[in-house]
Parts: C-alpha cells; structure tokens; sequence
C-alpha cells in the first residue's frame, strides 16, 4: 500500500496516474504495453547528435529564464511556419518544462485562490492536478461520447462568474479528435462572452492524418487571450527530454514566467540546443512523420475491429479508443486488468479521465514499433473470451 499520511491534502485525491498502475501491472504480467504514451523508438540522430554536442562541447550552464534566445526564435519560426502566426520570440515566448511544466506554470501564474477552471472530458491527467496545485477549483465540461463534440451548451454548463480560464486539446488526446471550425467558433464564443483565457494544449500538432491542425491562436479575436502549450516531445519522438513552451501575448506571458522563475527557471540548456535543431526539420521530416503513423494506425484500428472491439478511427494524435461499453463492458479498470492479465495486452481504461469516473472506452496507443502492435492484436484475437 502506498503511505500518502505525509502527502499533502489537495494533492491526496489525485493518488497514482491510472498510467503508472497500468504499467506495473503490464510489466508483472509481461504483457504488450500500449498503455503509455511514448514511442518505443528514440527520435531522428540528428536532434540528438546535436544536444549530444552541446552537452560535450557547451552551454552547460543556466539558461535564461525564458529559454535561450535561439530556441526562442526557433520556436517563433515554428509558429510561422506551422500556423501563419507572427510571434515576437522576446516577450512571448517561454520555454518550459516539456507541456506540462507550462500548463504548471500557466495555473500558478494565473490563478487567484478560488478561481475556476473549465476542463474538458475526458481530459489529461495533469489538468486537474495543475489547477488544484496553484489554487484553483476544476469544473468540468462532458461533451457525449462517442462523438465527443464540443458545443457552446456543454461548455457553459461548467462556467460560473468564478471561472477564470478554459483548457482546450487538439488534437485531443483520448479520443484522437482534432477539433473542427465550428467547435472553434463555439469555443470562442464562450471565452469573449465569459472573458476568459483559453489555454490551448497543442503537444499532438503535427499528428493530424485528415485535414490540419487548427490553433486557435490564429484567430483575430482569441490572439491575446489564448496560451498555446506545446512541446518536442511528440513531434519528434523525444518524450524524455520534457522540453516544451508556452506562446501568448506579453501579459499572460509574464503571468507564465512569474511563476517559472521559481519553480523550474531554465530548462536543460544543452536539451534547448537539440530543440532548436528539432525545429528546423525539413518539412520532409514531418511528413513521413504523419505517414509512418497513418500505417500504425490503420494496422491498429483494423486489428482491433477485426477483434470486434469496435475502434473508431483517430483524425490525430498517436491514440484509438475501443468502444467497450457498447459491448457491455461497464467497468473498463476491470476490463483493461482482464486484459493484461488473462490476454497479455495493456490499455488504458477512460474512466479516470471523468469527474463521475464513469466507464468508457479503452485507449490503444499506436506510437510502437508495428511488430509490437501486431504480437499486441495476434493476442487480442481471443478479446471475445473475456468480453461479457
Ligand atoms: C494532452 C497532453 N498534454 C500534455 C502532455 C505532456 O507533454 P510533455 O511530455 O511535453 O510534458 C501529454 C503527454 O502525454 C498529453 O497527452
């Protein structure tokens, strides 16, 4: 049993991420973990041969506050490049650590005590922990599966005259959905209507297999209240490095920085100088990117409709969700440890990802090698055997 008496209260309710208690269970069962989220292979030699460098030959020492003025442009590039977005790399960018050093950073420093926060179901797990952590209370917005659409009802259900900010995912992980333009307009809506900061987590940007990615940042009206969070972790198959960033408009970017100057303050500075080469990827990079993806997440979702276990097809990020409960699965935690147990395979189970913890579909992660993916569906074949 694990000794939370010294842990302190706000933080007691979030007990383990539902992602560490998969994989212990998957590692005692030597099961095919695709649970976690992160590639099992590293990301291209280039990136790493450059912060190898640095790492040899320096900067080794602090960075500025806000990232190294290279990695700061870079990255102000990147949002040219990538959204048509002009940003000044001086005062609003910030370079955090990995995606959720920033979401960390955008609660504390945004947040006054009370204040409220709406977060989408299901949504990603450091979400309500970060906003608990600086202060602050979640509520929740619960669009319906299985479509899982945003829409200006569900979102103003979960505002009050406390809430202070809305956090958006898309690319969104669980459920692969990447948000549409009329999902947008709602979102916007909402926020003029409420005055509220949009924080918007892009980390699945550049996975997106129909259509493109959308950042609301480009929109006129949402420029100077939105904070877009992203990182090099997903994109370019560097999960470890946890090097991320936060772009907004000056205001809300001192907001970021007054509390990263105390929490983390810089980031590993050779890890800023393999970032900075990760941005500069020819645009041929990320296009076979996407594409090695769309075939492991065909080679999924076909094996897993082929196992009956009713996929839908993800339009981004490296996720699929089984639709379980219409096969009569009504406790999906139960589900996913049969599932390592008795068959040798391990997903994540939605459920945790809701205030009400009701049970939902699994979660498949495609980011394996296809040899994994494919010992991982030769053993669901049998999914019948454990389904009600
Ligand atoms: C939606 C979402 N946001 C943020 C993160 C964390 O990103 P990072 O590793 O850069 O902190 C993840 C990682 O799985 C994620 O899925």
């Amino acid at each position: 049993m694990t000794d939370t008496s010294r842990t302190a209260s706000r933080l007691r309710e979030f007990g383990t991420s539902i992602f560490t208690v998969v994989s212990a269970l998957s590692n005692r069962h030597g099961a095919v973990n695709l649970g976690q989220g992160f590639p099992d292979f590293d990301g291209p030699e280039p990136i790493r041969r450059a912060a190898a460098e640095a790492v040899m030959s320096g900067p080794n020492q602090y960075a500025p506050l806000a990232g190294t003025g290279r990695l700061r442009h870079a990255i102000a590039d990147w949002m040219s490049r990538s959204r048509s977005v002009d940003v000044d790399a001086e005062r609003e960018v910030t370079v955090t650590a990995g995606a959720t050093g920033g979401l960390s950073a955008v609660m504390l420093g945004l947040l006054e005590p009370g204040d409220e926060v709406v977060l989408v179901e299901p949504w990603y797990d450091a979400y309500p922990a970060a906003v608990v952590m600086a202060g602050g209370r979640p509520t929740y917005a619960a669009p319906e599966a299985p479509g899982y659409r945003i829409d200006a009802a569900t979102l103003e259900a979960a505002v009050t005259p406390a809430t202070r900010a809305l956090v958006i995912n898309s690319p969104h992980n669980p459920t692969g959905r990447v948000l549409d333009e009329a999902e947008w307009d709602a979102i916007e809506r909402v926020v003029l209507e409420h005055d509220l900061v949009l924080v918007s987590d892009e980390v699945y940007e550049s996975l997106v297999y129909e259509g493109s990615h959308r950042s609301p940042i480009g929109r006129p009206a949402l420029r100077d209240r939105c904070i877009v969070v992203s990182s090099i972790g997903k994109t370019f198959s560097l999960t470890g490095w946890k090097v991320g960033w936060t772009v907004a408009a000056p205001a809300l970017t001192e907001a970021v920085r007054a509390s990263h100057q105390f929490t983390i303050f810089s980031v590993a500075t050779p890890l800023q100088v393999g970032a900075e080469a990760a941005l500069g990827m020819p645009d041929a990079y990320f296009e076979e990117f996407v594409d090695s993806y769309r075939v492991r997440r065909d080679l999924l979702v076909d094996g897993l409709a082929a196992a009956g276990l009713r996929p839908s097809t993800p339009q981004g990020t490296y996720f699929a969700l089984a639709d379980v409960s219409s096969l009569g699965v009504d406790d999906d935690l139960a589900f996913c440890e049969r599932m390592i147990r008795e068959l040798g395979v391990a997903a994540i189970p939605t459920s945790p990802f809701h205030h009400d913890r009701r049970s939902g579909p699994i979660r498949f992660a495609f980011c394996k090698s296809e040899d994994v993916i494919r010992t991982a569906l030769d053993r669901l074949q049998n999914v019948g055997s454990i389904l009600p």
